[in-house]
């Protein structure tokens, strides 16, 4: 601990995101009617290969929140065996509908389908995970269009929060194309000084309890201890890891009766990467869950609006 004492701090503010996540979609939800008054409906295309588990509950989850909003969407499931000719063959029938302003090709593939020239076969304007490279690279000058939705999210937190960010220090721990990098770049847009770390990365620590701004996704339950966070920092955590050992959630929430009984109804529970005690340090933190993860989706859509006003010509690209 550095010149706080536990008894000094406040107790650290809680970063909602369900509740932002229920507002951004609201906004969604009205720019959807207010196109459709034009005579317009905005369509996604989700794209779910094979029988993941996890990518069929984020897909169900995705085009419920579709549903909810007014957008079209449709589902496509090839087979796990699908070539990669086939995708390409399935991406491009999507690239020349005009009902469809988003595709989304939902990660992980199969491993024998080559991801990077399916990203790249999306028609960027249409790329509303802003996988790719175009929008990578529109990201990186700081022309942002269709940008990345969870590190969109965690800068959309941060502002409808009224988190400083411009001057701060900020750390990512990770560097995904997905969360990682394009985080820092927007962090770096918003004018805060951005060191990335990531698994090679000698003495984490030395980086993450400088930090006024700490974001972690790598997927590792703990990875951030009490003693690696600056006391007062503001704490974003992206890491979504299933703990099914009971006697886990008890050493990691001791007392803690809402995750017990969670535990008891389902068998697991879901942690982050940052320990629990170390949220206590935090001026403010994400929780997991409801934290960054509501918001992914919640970004989703906006893109798939912002997508469906870019190929009209409503929004400046
Ligand atoms: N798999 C995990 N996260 C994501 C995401 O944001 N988009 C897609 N398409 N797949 C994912």
């Amino acid at each position: 601990m550095s010149d706080m004492t536990v008894q000094e701090m406040q107790a650290a503010r809680v970063l909602d995101g369900v509740a932002v996540a229920a507002e951004i979609k609201a906004e969604a939800g009205l720019e959807v009617a207010a196109l459709k008054a034009q005579g317009i409906q905005p369509g996604l295309a989700v794209v779910l290969v094979g029988d993941l588990a996890a990518s069929g509950i984020y897909v169900r989850s995705k085009r419920k929140t579709c549903a909810e909003l007014g957008i079209y969407s449709e589902l496509l499931t090839p087979d796990e065996s699908v070539t990669t000719e086939e995708m390409l063959a399935l991406i491009a029938g999507l690239n020349a509908r005009d009902e469809i302003d988003g595709i989304l090709i939902q990660l992980p593939l199969p491993r024998h389908v080559d991801t990077r020239r399916l990203l790249e076969a999306v028609l960027p304007e249409k790329d509303v995970d802003g996988f790719h490279p175009v929008n990578a690279g529109r990201l990186q000058t700081g022309r942002p269009a269709l940008a990345p939705c969870t590190p969109a999210g965690i800068l959309e937190i941060l502002r409808r929060s009224e988190i400083e960010v411009h001057g701060k220090y900020a750390v990512v721990v990770g560097r995904s194309n997905i969360v990682g990098k394009p985080a820092a770049v927007m962090l770096v847009n918003a004018s805060a000084t951005v060191t990335v770390c990531h698994r090679f990365t000698p003495d984490l620590a030395r980086y993450t309890r400088e930090a006024d701004i700490l974001v972690v996704a790598v997927g590792r339950p703990e990875l951030i201890t009490p003693e690696m966070v600056k006391p007062g920092a503001v704490l974003i955590d992206v890491g979504i890891n299933r703990i099914t050992d009971a006697a886990e959630v008890e050493r990691l929430f001791p007392g803690d009766a809402a995750r017990a009984e969670g535990f008891q109804k389902r068998g697991s529970t879901v942690v982050g990467d940052i320990a629990p005690e170390a949220f206590r340090l935090a001026s403010a933190y994400t929780p997991v869950p409801g934290g960054v993860g509501a918001l992914t989706i919640a970004m989703l859509m906006q893109n798939t609006v912002t997508a469906a006003k870019l190929r009209r010509g409503l929004v400046m690209g």
